[in-house]
């Protein structure tokens, strides 16, 4: 089997982790390392997170990098009411006993896009801000990136965090900007396709079969995240848009795509962080991305919760 040498850049964040876990169940991937970036939590609990998460599952040999702390230009925006203060929900992990690696994100992401080139495929599923800053340091990563997946926007869906705008691309929406304009070979998944992606209590109590530490944390984590699906909007379960996003790099069949012109305002009104789609090429540009816009959830959710049993199985 080819393996996919993946970089997830990550916010965790309560479906961050599980992104991290669906990366570390899938033997079709090499986790080269993650790059933590602010968003559902500052950098620094973030950071603290995806190595709690890595001891948890006993892959502490994924080397992690501290990123950037702050918007490029907006004032800092966190998520507690989303993740909660610890950016995990209900569950608890030990402080980890590795520490992050001393290279900053950016430079984590140049160094081994421009090592290995064509061979890297970025998973970004927090604020673009890493993404950003290494295309601004070193603009040779567009083209030798392999494939970048990036987990934001709403094309024809509400907003998650203003009623136009995602949170990713809400909280850097000038990130956004640069990435989305650079030429790379972005595969967007928007809202439109993670809000079909519910996690179900009956999944959740399918996973509860295993008494493992896995299945705890999954459990700890995702009833604080079901509550505010509940209380904000009214969803029975919750949404996992970043697992969802890094099985498109293993099954990119869950989704139907379309080559569109993709934009994110940057402007200062009501639709900052915005993103929206030139579906009539009125603009005649280019299309600068594939944008998932259908989705076989349960294809999605069978490969997703499969995974964590086997996981939670070989850690029990
Ligand atoms: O809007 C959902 C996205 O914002 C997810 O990546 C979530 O983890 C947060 O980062
Ligand atoms: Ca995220």
């Amino acid at each position: 089997m080819n393996q996919k040498r993946i970089i997830l850049d990550t916010d965790p964040g309560i479906d961050d982790s599980l992104a991290i876990l669906l990366a570390l169940a899938s033997p079709e991937i090499t986790l080269e390392g993650l790059s933590v970036v602010h968003g559902n939590s500052s950098t620094e609990q973030g950071t603290n997170n995806a190595l709690s998460v890595l001891e948890l599952a006993q892959a502490s040999h994924v080397p992690v990098y501290k990123g950037c702390e702050l918007p490029l230009v907006q004032p800092s925006l966190l998520a507690p009411e989303t993740h909660g203060e610890q950016g995990i929900g209900y569950a608890k992990l030990s402080a980890p006993q590795t520490k992050p690696q001393v290279q900053k994100g950016s430079d984590f992401l140049i160094n081994s896009i421009m090592s290995k080139p064509g061979e890297i495929t970025l998973v970004a599923i927090g604020p673009l801000t890493n993404i950003a800053l290494a295309i601004r340091q070193e603009p040779r990563i567009v083209e030798n990136v392999k494939e970048v997946f990036i987990m934001g926007g709403a094309i024809r869906h509400e907003g998650n965090t203003t009623p136009l705008a995602e949170f990713n691309t809400f909280v850097d929406p000038h990130a956004a900007h640069i990435v989305f304009h650079s030429g790379m070979p972005i595969t967007l998944t928007p809202l439109d396709v993670t809000y079909d992606c519910i996690f179900l209590k009956d999944d959740l109590n399918r996973l509860l079969k295993i008494d493992s530490p896995i299945t705890k944390f999954i459990s700890d984590a995702t009833r604080f995240y079901m509550e505010f699906h509940d209380e904000y909007q009214k969803i029975d379960g919750c949404v996992i848009n970043d697992p969802m996003t890094l099985a498109l790099t293993l099954m990119p069949e869950i989704c139907d795509y379309q080559e569109l012109y993709v934009d994110v305002d940057i402007s200062t009104g009501v639709g900052l962080g915005n993103t929206f789609a030139d579906f009539y090429n009125y603009e005649k540009k280019t299309p600068n991305m594939k944008v998932a816009l259908g989705v076989r959830p349960r294809v999605f959710m069978e490969l997703f919760i499969e995974r964590m049993e086997k996981l939670a199985k070989s850690l029990s």
